[in-house]
């Protein structure tokens, strides 16, 4: 039997800076790259789709026996294809990332997403990289290298402010960190899986460092975690 790829979470709140770090870490490592927060997304746009109510239990667990999620690197970016349909775009919007937040809440879309998560992760050759909020404490304790990013507030919310203005979304700062703050207090007082770090996990604050720095400091500690794996 081959071993198990190698297991990397990364966790933290939104705009922590894990998407960009995670890629980087993915293409250097070419280990297979599984953002969960956009696995939530596609609940969030299934459910808007065929007008479910983002509390509606029963709805949602139905549904989520009907999701298909794939990705695949694109160019330079980590695409998501629902049931084959390349979501990437639409699964961002302000609208989406409310409805993420709330789906991600119900106790019957994170039990109903953990086979998934695992599978694509498991799947992968060399390693796996999954990014999200309860990887290190819930989708693998076992993760063979866990961190936890942070960063102020303010400086999230200016990173996805930019993020939302190159990509043509029409928004203000204020209105990023309003959100911002309210999906921040909702991850992170949910009883089910809350944002929060594995007790073991290595915290990386990004405030003030270059991303080139945090994708070292990150690469150092899973080659030396890798050594001790043999
Ligand atoms: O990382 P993101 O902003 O794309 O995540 C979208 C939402 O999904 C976010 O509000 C928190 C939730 N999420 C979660 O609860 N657990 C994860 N492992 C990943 C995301």
């Amino acid at each position: 039997m081959s071993p198990r790829p190698f297991i990397v979470a990364i966790d933290g709140p939104a705009g922590a800076g894990k998407s960009s770090v995670s890629k980087l870490l993915a293409r250097r490592l070419g280990f297979a790259l599984v953002d969960t927060g956009a696995i939530y997304r596609c609940v969030a746009l299934m459910a808007t789709r065929e007008g479910i109510a983002f509390d509606d239990d029963a709805k949602l667990g139905e549904l989520l026996g009907r999701v298909r999620i794939h990705f695949q690197v694109v160019g330079e970016e980590n695409h998501v294809f629902l049931s084959g349909e390349d979501v990437s775009g639409e699964i961002r919007t302000p609208a989406i990332s409310m409805g993420a937040s709330q789906v991600s809440g119900r106790p019957v879309v994170r039990a109903g997403l953990l086979a998934l998560q695992r599978r694509l992760a498991l799947e992968a050759q060399a390693g796996a990289i999954l990014e999200g909020r309860d990887i290190g404490t819930v989708v693998f304790p076992d993760a063979d290298a866990k961190f936890f990013l942070a960063a102020d507030p303010e400086v999230r919310a200016r990173r996805r402010f930019e993020e939302l203005f190159q990509k043509g979304v029409d928004s203000s700062l204020e209105a990023v960190l309003t959100d911002q703050t309210q999906r921040d207090t909702a991850d992170s007082a949910r009883t089910v899986a809350p944002l929060k770090a594995a007790d073991d996990a290595m915290h990386v604050d990004s405030s003030s460092m270059p991303l080139s720095d945090v994708v070292r400091t990150l690469e150092q500690e899973i080659e030396r975690r890798r050594g001790q794996r043999g």
